[in-house]
């Protein structure tokens, strides 16, 4: 089903996910709040990736760098010199685009005029700000365009800390700030996001099999979460695209409203950045092999993922409308990992003899799951506003619940019911969850 953008930022709005940042002052365009239920899956998808990544490897860890690094970082990144994007402005109306992001790179998108754009000039990416009082050249920062750095500049702490023998990972999650010069597409674009990037390290002769593995790997990651298959792609780089410090790239594409579009880009960077870190620290990074006694820079593969795109594209994926009865049923059928509540529990009635009871189920279900506890509006209407946030079970508790200590627990996708004895409760959810 194609669905518009439009259809997405109504309900990203209405319903808690996402909110324009400095909305009552008119909004940024450059950033978004996340609502409960956005937190919510944002937050699941970050978990998956760490569980997948992390958790479950043993030949991966974590780590959490800052956001302000040393100059010197970006200088032997090579990001101060070239982590930039050719600008374009606009003679007649003075709007500034992005030269290569142009669909007709003659004709102006805001006011129509063909050949009044100025010459491109470069203009670097990354925020700059000043540490401490003087804002001066010498006090000069930024905040970093990408999570990787803070883990190249930590290899050798984590290695030797760690004990780690190659091949190994070094993943992290964190924000990265870009002054794009079009933010745009809701969330896809912004200068403030999260990224989910992991390095991993290894023998030079192994990277091209380490990088297919890594291709493999991160597009089942999307699959198992429920993304559409049709609706994924791999495509690799051309050698005019490919990054300063990249040897090969593929990018991990979903199809947005707008058409095929990056989710994730999964590079081999050879040596290139612990080589520069190296040569501009003066620091040793290469590895000792105990057994040949050898010393050389590892080579890294980098699966390096947007966290808000992700989230943004299993929202997408997951939106489905339906006739239900005549009416239509909107459902986001996301995968229940990713679910911002797991649960509904419903007191059929507002009477408090269904209330209280109900809330103390609630209670209880709460050390195990997200949920929400709703007593508004009819239950119909209550299950369509689980639906439409892809809560994957309601637990209604109704008047045959006082005698019976059973519940009912209805499928958000199929909508069946089954009646379920409430000490069974937990064990029956945890089968359905937790798979
Ligand atoms: N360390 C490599 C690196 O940062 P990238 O392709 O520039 O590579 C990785 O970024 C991912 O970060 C992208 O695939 C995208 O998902 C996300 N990303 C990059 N710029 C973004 C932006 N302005 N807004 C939201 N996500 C962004």
């Amino acid at each position: 089903m194609s669905i518009s953008l439009d259809t997405i930022v109504n309900l990203s709005k209405r319903r808690g996910f996402v909110f324009p940042s400095s909305e009552i002052y008119g909004g940024l365009r450059s950033a978004y709040d996340y609502g409960p239920l956005g937190t919510e899956l944002l937050r699941n998808v970050k978990n998956e990736w760490w569980r997948s990544l992390v958790q479950l490897r043993p030949d991966v860890v974590g780590m959490d760098s800052a956001i302000i690094q040393s100059r010197r970082v970006w200088v032997a990144s090579g990001h101060e010199q070239v982590f930039t994007d050719p600008l374009v402005e606009c003679r007649n109306c003075h709007q500034r685009f992005r030269q290569d992001k142009l669909e007709d790179p003659e004709q102006c998108p805001s006011c129509g005029l063909r050949g009044q754009f100025t010459e491109p000039r470069q203009f670097n990416l990354m925020f700059r700000t000043f540490m401490g009082p003087v804002e001066a050249e010498e006090n000069l920062v930024y905040l970093r365009p990408e999570t990787a750095q803070g883990i190249f500049i930590n290899y050798e702490n984590v290695r030797r800390t760690c004990r780690l023998k190659l091949p190994f990972g070094i993943a992290q999650i964190g924000k990265s700030f870009r002054n794009e010069i079009t933010p745009g597409q809701f969330v896809f674009r912004t200068r403030e996001f999260e990224q989910m990037e992991m390095e991993f390290f290894c023998r030079p002769e192994e990277s091209s099999r380490w990088f297919e593995y890594w291709v493999d790997h991160r597009r089942q990651w999307y699959l198992d979460l429920g993304m559409t298959e049709e609706h994924l792609r791999i495509r690799p780089h051309s050698e005019d695209e490919l990054s300063h410090y990249s040897a090969a790239t593929v990018d991990v594409e979903y199809l947005f409203p707008w058409g095929w579009d990056e989710l994730e880009g999964i590079a081999n960077r050879t040596d290139f950045d612990l080589r520069q870190h190296a040569e501009h620290s003066g620091v040793d990074l290469r590895y000792f092999d105990e057994q040949t006694g050898e010393r050389f820079f590892p080579h890294v593969i980098e699966p390096a993922a947007g966290a808000t795109r992700t989230t943004f594209a299993f929202l997408i994926d997951a939106y489905t409308e339906e006739e239900v009865n005549g009416e239509t049923r909107v459902v986001l059928r996301l995968h229940h990992r990713l679910a911002p509540y797991k649960l509904a529990v419903l007191p059929l009635s507002k009477k408090p003899e269904l209330v209280e009871p109900a809330a103390k189920l609630a209670d209880a279900l709460r050390h195990h799951w997200m949920l929400e506890f709703d007593v508004t509006q009819s239950i119909g209407r209550r299950y369509r506003r689980q639906d439409e946030i892809g809560t994957p079970y309601c637990v209604t508790f109704d008047f045959d619940s006082l005698e019976d200590h059973a519940v009912t627990v209805r499928d958000r996708d199929t909508m069946l019911q089954d009646r379920v004895s409430m000490d069974r409760l937990v064990d029956y959810l945890r089968d359905k969850l937790e798979v």
